[in-house]
């Protein structure tokens, strides 16, 4: 994986020591209000999530070919403002997620990142389709994608929704 730079923004790829960093924005509540099964409990859950994103796919995901995950940082002041995050699949597919830390919403962010790392998809894995799906409330969520140029298509179940983009 490719470390990525956007006009603000350092895009490393994440490894085993950005742990420590993430436990606590991980443990704010605010980021995961449309993802509340995602909230983890605790210390040892942000770990886990990170060890488990940083592993292959896993049995239950059988069409994934990997993980993604980079952290992004601001480059002036090495501010830690989110994380983003691709799954390959096989039919030269992604599905994309993001996660920008509540002192850096609305800046621009989750789509300055989120549009490098569709960029790579396409350049670095022949990526032609992308699809991000989020809970029904998540009006910024649905914002960033649209902002990415995804056309929103019907969900896999009513309390969610989809876009997709389709390279050619
Ligand atoms: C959703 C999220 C990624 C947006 O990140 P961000 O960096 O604030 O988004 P941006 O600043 O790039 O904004 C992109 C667009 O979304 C809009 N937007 C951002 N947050 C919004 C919100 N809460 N409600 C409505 N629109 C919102 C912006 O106005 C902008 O639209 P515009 O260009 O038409 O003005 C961020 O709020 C977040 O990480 N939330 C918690 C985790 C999450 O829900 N992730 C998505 C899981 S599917």
């Amino acid at each position: 994986m490719h470390a990525l730079a956007t006009q603000r923004l350092d895009l490393e790829p994440m490894n085993e020591s950005h742990a420590d960093m993430l436990v606590e924005p991980y443990l704010d509540p605010r980021v995961w209000t449309y993802l509340p099964h995602l909230r983890p409990a605790d210390e040892d859950a942000v770990r886990a999530r990170l060890k488990r994103w940083l592993s292959p796919p896993p049995p239950e995901l059988p069409n994934a070919i990997a993980f993604e995950n980079w952290i992004g940082f601001e480059r002036t002041t090495r501010t830690l403002v989110g994380t983003f995050q691709a799954t390959i699949i096989q039919d030269f597919s992604a599905t994309i997620g993001y996660i920008v830390l509540p002192g850096s919403w609305r800046q621009g962010y989750a789509v300055e990142a989120m549009t490098v790392v569709c960029d790579h998809l396409r350049e670095a894995h022949s990526i032609r389709r992308i699809r991000a799906d989020m809970y029904r409330d998540n009006e910024g969520s649905a914002a960033v994608a649209r902002r990415l140029g995804m056309i929103e298509i019907p969900p896999p179940n009513p309390t969610d929704r989809a876009f997709e983009k389709v390279i050619r």
